[in-house]
């Protein structure tokens, strides 16, 4: 298994609040890594520092082995944002058009786009359920039929690394639950791996290969008996 994240002692702190120190994290293709923890235990801030949107106040990040300061192939990765939700509210676009428009790279500016590009955008619609909605505005779905929608936009683009903030917020248990086991499966097939923050700890442990705890600003891995409540904050995981 090839290693696709690596932190190295990743520190980082907003002014004077430090948020968490030395996190040592190693995430391999295939793996399927969820991770939990309290409001404002600085999930999201993770997750930000691995997109290359914050830049670590000390230690380091890898990204297909490469040094995130060097890092350029941002295709790789997929990533839904905490709000993503809302963000696709007032949109004036259908399902396949959002989806669509997430390979604009590869069609290319004032190009039309063209069959194969329609057929990804509604083979992502449907792995996420949601084909029969592509013509449907956005704006006329439900929260959790958004979500999916959103989710469908990220695929679409194939990443190799899915990093996930919350994405099962506001929807049913039943899309919790094929979401959560499409990214099981999508990771087990070998061709992704993804980094998925949730505070559904239990669907987590039924369907990730790891779930870890950031809490007081270090990382812990829980629901393996062996190892719960036994590591210290700056082991590497
Ligand atoms: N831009 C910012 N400036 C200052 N402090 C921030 C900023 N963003 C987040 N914080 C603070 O950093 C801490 C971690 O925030 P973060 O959003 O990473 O938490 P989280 O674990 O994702 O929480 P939640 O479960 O509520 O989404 C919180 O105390 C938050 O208030
Ligand atoms: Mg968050």
């Amino acid at each position: 298994m090839s290693e696709i994240v690596h932190t190295e002692n990743l520190s980082y702190r907003y002014g004077d609040e430090t948020i968490f120190s030395r996190l040592n994290l190693t995430v391999c293709s295939g793996e399927f890594v969820a991770l939990t923890g309290m409001n404002g235990s600085g999930k999201s801030t993770l997750l930000r520092l691995l997109l290359g949107e914050l830049a670590p106040r000390s230690g380091g990040i890898r990204l297909f082995g490469q040094d995130i300061s060097d890092f350029k192939q941002w295709h790789r990765l997929g990533y839904l944002a905490q709000d993503g939700l809302k963000s696709g509210a007032d949109f004036p676009a259908t399902a396949e058009e959002v989806v669509t428009a997430n390979l604009y790279a590869q069609i290319g500016p004032l190009r039309p786009v063209k069959k194969r590009h329609r057929e990804a955008a509604l083979g992502a619609l449907a792995r996420v359920g949601m084909e029969r909605y592509a013509k449907r505005m956005l704006g006329s779905m439900s929260g959790g039929q958004r979500q999916r929608v959103m989710l469908a936009r990220v695929l679409v683009g194939e990443p190799e690394l899915l990093v996930l903030d919350e994405p099962t917020n506001g929807v049913d248990n039943d899309t919790a639950d094929s979401l959560f086991a499409l990214l099981a499966k999508m990771c087990s097939e070998g061709k992704i791996a993804a980094v998925m923050v949730t505070h559904d700890t239990a669907r987590a442990a039924s369907c990730a290969a790891r779930t870890l705890l950031l809490e007081y600003g270090s990382l812990k891995e829980i629901g393996s008996p062996i190892l719960r409540g036994e590591q210290s904050g700056n082991t590497s995981i």
